[in-house]
């Protein structure tokens, strides 16, 4: 995948937007019609201290909320880290919101020290995700927030 373009594209295309869900809508949009992998990409929000709640995503309707925790997604969470699953029916407690997901990732997205959402992408293809994605991820997931000016 190319994430280095993407990410350029999505700094241009983000350049003048604040508003975070507008920012979130966009970045899953570019990841899903670029990444050929992708079944389904889209943001948790926490909006309170133990939940997540669905936000911009493109792909089939999924599970509204998880709790931090629970899943893949609650379990990055949780653990503040980054999370591949090669194998989501290996992964005790793996929330099925589409049964023909196989492998999944998961990126936590900090602002102001706090984590404010995580980025979630499935595939329907075995292992589709490894380091190579998280670190071309990790800075189009920054990208969630605009930049704090001074
Ligand atoms: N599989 C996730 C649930 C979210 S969906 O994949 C969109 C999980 O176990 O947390």
């Amino acid at each position: 995948m190319n994430y280095r373009q993407t990410l350029d594209d999505l700094r241009e295309l983000l350049r003048e937007e604040s508003d975070p869900i507008a920012r979130m809508a966009t970045i899953v949009a570019l990841l899903k019609e670029r990444h050929a992998k992708i079944s389904w990409v889209g943001y948790y929000r926490r909006l309170s201290g133990e939940m997540l709640v669905l936000g911009p995503f493109q792909g089939p309707a999924a599970c509204l909320r998880i709790a931090v925790g629970r899943g893949v997604c609650g379990t990055a969470a949780a653990r503040r880290e980054p999370l591949v699953v090669p194998d989501v029916n290996a992964f005790p407690g793996h929330i099925a919101c589409d049964p023909r997901a196989r492998s999944e990732l998961v990126l936590p997205v900090d602002e102001g020290g706090e984590l404010q959402a995580i980025l979630d992408l499935d595939s329907y293809e075995p292992a589709a995700f490894d380091a190579t994605d998280v670190e071309g991820l990790e800075p189009i997931a920054r990208l969630t927030f605009p930049a704090r000016r001074a």
